[in-house]
């Protein structure tokens, strides 16, 4: 795993190579792009969905769940991501994109999704099988950033792409050292990542993730200014927690200053829910860049604190189980 994570940039270059050969089809104008695809292969909507919100008026919606929202309709473009190409919400929200007749978009690495594809002439961007799907998410996510340029309904993020592969390569080193501190600091203790700006919130969601599946821990999230109108009561309680709980902010240039003056006020009006606090922030290069390099470090903090929890990173035995038992359920009906 941690080689998978520490050979993101090289993913993204060839997921970048892979997308662009790939045939998408004509040109679209739909507004709405609709995102069917769960846990690892649903996290790289999200990432679609806060970078675009920087600087386009497309509406992207992720689907994480059996059906498409109502607005998906014949206008629509709707990209089918499923690693596996098994996943039954998808496949379930793939049937629906047809039935509405959506403009389809499937990528995945194999299965069911594949054969149907081929089958009905859908435009498919096959990526590598053999991954745990999070450690695929450059190939879950760069083919629907250049799908969604080839398609026209977004500008080109190719130069952004070359600058953040650079920077990612040129900073692992160093943020594995830093995800070595962290993990430590994070041992024993419920991490609450807390995103400060939208381009964030689907990373601090990727930290959640990559918690819960390769250090096979709980995580909590929210998002900041919003945190500050609800959450911020609740803090430190019940108080185990506080003993308990390490507060992760991710900062970024989109991050407003006035949310960067609430932060400072929680921090210091909260004092004692917490046991620790790390702030995290990565500077130079564009939306993705900085974007990525938070990605990057905390999948190398969940692969670190894995290490010191002596948990393999590698399988998850409870998605396996209950992907076992719903196959079961299936047969039954
Ligand atoms: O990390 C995982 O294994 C899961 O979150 C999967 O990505 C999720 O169950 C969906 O499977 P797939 O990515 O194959 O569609």
């Amino acid at each position: 795993m941690l080689d998978q994570v520490l050979g993101m940039p090289e993913q993204m270059a060839e997921a970048e190579r892979i997308a662009r050969r790939a045939g998408y089809g004509p040109r679209c104008s739909s507004r709405l792009v609709a995102v069917a695809g769960m846990g690892g292969s649903g996290i790289g909507a999200e990432l679609v969905r806060g970078l675009l919100a920087q600087d386009s008026a497309l509406t992207v919606v992720p689907c994480r769940d059996y059906c498409l929202p109502a607005a998906a309709d014949r206008s629509s473009l709707c990209f089918v991501v499923s690693y596996s190409g098994n996943t039954e919400e998808t496949l379930s929200a793939f049937e629906q994109a047809r039935r509405r007749k959506c403009r389809i978009v499937a990528i995945t690495s194999g299965g069911r999704l594949t054969e149907a594809s081929a089958r009905l002439g859908i435009p498919t961007v096959r990526v590598p099988a053999g991954l745990p799907p999070r450690a695929a998410l450059g190939y879950l996510f760069v083919p629907l950033l250049v799908g969604l340029e080839k398609l026209g309904l977004c500008r080109s993020y190719r130069r952004d792409m070359a600058e953040t592969v650079k920077l990612l390569c040129s900073r692992r080193r160093a943020l594995h050292r830093q995800a070595r501190l962290i993990a430590a600091g994070l041992c024993g203790c419920l991490p609450s990542v807390y995103s400060t700006s939208r381009l964030l919130d689907a990373v601090a969601e990727r930290w959640r993730c990559q918690l819960n599946e390769n250090a096979k821990v709980m995580c909590h999230t929210n998002v900041l200014p919003e945190h500050n109108h609800n959450e911020v009561v609740g803090m430190g309680k019940p108080a185990f927690l506080a003993r308990r709980s390490v507060l992760v902010a991710l900062l970024d240039a989109t991050t407003h200053p006035r949310t960067r003056e609430r932060l400072a006020h929680v921090l210091d009006i909260t004092r004692g829910a917490f046991v620790n606090k790390v702030e995290l922030e990565m500077r130079g290069g564009p939306d993705l860049a900085r974007m990525f390099g938070l990605i990057m470090l905390g999948d190398l903090v969940s692969v670190e604190l894995a290490r010191l929890l002596r948990v393999d990173p590698m399988p998850v035995a409870r998605i396996d189980e209950l992907k076992r038992r719903m196959g079961r359920g299936k047969e039954r009906q």
